[in-house]
C-alpha cells in the first residue's frame, strides 16, 4: 500500500488517481487546510496533521504501508519570504517527523515532492539536476534541506528515495476529475482562467524588464498528469531495486509569460485584461529543466507537450469549477 501526504492537494490528487488507475492501494493522509475534499476519490482517507507523530504513527500501524509518496507542503514562495517558520515548520520539520516513522517502521521507500526552486538563480539554461543549488527563499531552502537529509538517511539507514524536482506544474486531469484550485490563487495559469471567466478583472504581469526576448519570465510547464506519471514510474524503480535518485521533471521548453497569455487567449477564445506591473520578488527571469536523465532512467516522457494543449485541459476543469462554485 503507498501513503500519499498530501493526496487533496493538486499535484497529489493527480497522483493518487493514477496510481489507482494502475492498480496500487492507496491512503491519503491530509490535513485538508489546503486540500479539497471532493478531490478525496479513490483509496482510503485519513485526516491526519503531520505536525502529530502520534497520528502518523497510528496510520503505519493500520495500513500496511511499502512506500511514502510525500507531497504535503505549503508551496507559496512570496508568502515562505514573510513567515519562514510557517515554511520551514511544515515542509521541514514534517517531513522529519514523517521520515522519523518510517524509519521506526522500516518503511524504506520514498518518493518525494522537491522543486526547480532550489536551484535558485540559474547559471545555465537548461537546468540538469547537476547544476549547484543555491535557493533564494524560504520554501527552496526547505525543500533543498530535505534532499540533503535524504541523502544522510540514505547512506545511513538504507532508504531509497526519488527526489522530484518540478518545474511549473499546469493543467488538469483530461477526465475533468481534477484540477488546480487554490485559495489564494498566486499562480499564472489559473489567474489567466480566472479573468478569462470574469471573476477577476485582470491579469498582472509582474516586470517586463528582464534580459528574455519580450522582457517577461520563461518559465518551463508541466502538466500535472505527465508529473503523476512520472511518479509512478519513479515508484516501479524503487520497487525494482532503483537506487536514490534525483530527477528533473519538465518539458524542457521555456514559455514566457506573454506568451502563456496569449496562448490562453487563443484556447479560451475570451479577452483577458492585462496589467504590466513591477516585478514579483525573488522570481528568477528564466527556469527551463533539462529532462533527458528521467528519459533515460525511468523511462519517462511527457504526454503533454504543447502549451495549447495543456492549457486546455485546464481550462475545461476551471469553467466546470466555477460553474460548481456558483
Ligand atoms: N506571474 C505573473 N503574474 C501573476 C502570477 C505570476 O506575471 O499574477 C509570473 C511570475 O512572475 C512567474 C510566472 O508568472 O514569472 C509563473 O509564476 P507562478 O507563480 O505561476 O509560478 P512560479 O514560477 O513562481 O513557480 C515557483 C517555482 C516552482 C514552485 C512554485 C511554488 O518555479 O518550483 O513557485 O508555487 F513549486
Amino acid at each position: 500500500m503507498i501513503l500519499v501526504t498530501g493526496g487533496a492537494g493538486y499535484i497529489g490528487s493527480h497522483c493518487n488517481k493514477e496510481l489507482f488507475r494502475a492498480g496500487y492501494e492507496t491512503v491519503v493522509v491530509d490535513n485538508l487546510i489546503f486540500g479539497h475534499r471532493d478531490f478525496l476519490k479513490w483509496g482510503e482517507f485519513e485526516k491526519v496533521d503531520l505536525r502529530e507523530l502520534s497520528g502518523i504513527k497510528d496510520i503505519f500501524d493500520r495500513y500496511p504501508i511499502e512506500t511514502v509518496m510525500h507531497f504535503a507542503a505549503f508551496t507559496n514562495v512570496n508568502e515562505s519570504v514573510k513567515n519562514p517558520q510557517m515554511y520551514y515548520l511544515n515542509n521541514l520539520r514534517n517531513t522529519l517527523n514523517l521520515l522519523q516513522v518510517m524509519l521506526e517502521f522500516q518503511v524504506k521507500k520514498f518518493v518525494f515532492s522537491s522543486t526547480c526552486a532550489t536551484y535558485g538563480n540559474p547559471l545555465e539554461i537548461p537546468l540538469t539536476e547537476d547544476h549547484p543549488q543555491n535557493p533564494i527563499n524560504p520554501y527552496g531552502k526547505g525543500k533543498f534541506i530535505v534532499e540533503q537529509i535524504l541523502k544522510d538517511y540514505s547512506s545511513a539507514y538504507d532508504l531509497r528515495y526519488v527526489s522530484l524536482r518540478y518545474f511549473n506544474a499546469a493543467g488538469a486531469d483530461p477526465e475533468g476529475e481534477l484540477g488546480e484550485r487554490h485559495h489564494p490563487e498566486t499562480h499564472l495559469i489559473p489567474l489567466i482562467l480566472d479573468a478569462a471567466l470574469g471573476r477577476r478583472k485582470d491579469v498582472k504581469i509582474f516586470g517586463t524588464d528582464y534580459d528574455t526576448p519580450d522582457g517577461t519570465c520563461i518559465r518551463d510547464y508541466i502538466h500535472v498528469t505527465d508529473l503523476a506519471d512520472a511518479h509512478l514510474k519513479a515508484l516501479k524503480y524503487l520497487e525494482t531495486g532503483g537506487k536514490s535518485q534525483v530527477f528533473n521533471l519538465g518539458n524542457g521548453n521555456g514559455f514566457s509569460v506573454k506568451e502563456v497569455i496569449s496562448t490562453a487567449k487563443k484556447v479560451t477564445g475570451k479577452t483577458i485584461k492585462v496589467i504590466e506591473t513591477d516585478r514579483r520578488q525573488g522570481d528568477p527571469p528564466i527556469l527551463v529543466g533539462s529532462c533527458q536523465k528521467a528519459g533515460k532512467i525511468l523511462g519517462w516522457k511527457p504526454i503533454y507537450d504543447d502549451l495549447s494543449q495543456i492549457i486546455d485541459t485546464a481550462w475545461q476543469w476551471h469553467k466546470k469549477d466555477n460553474e460548481n462554485n456558483e
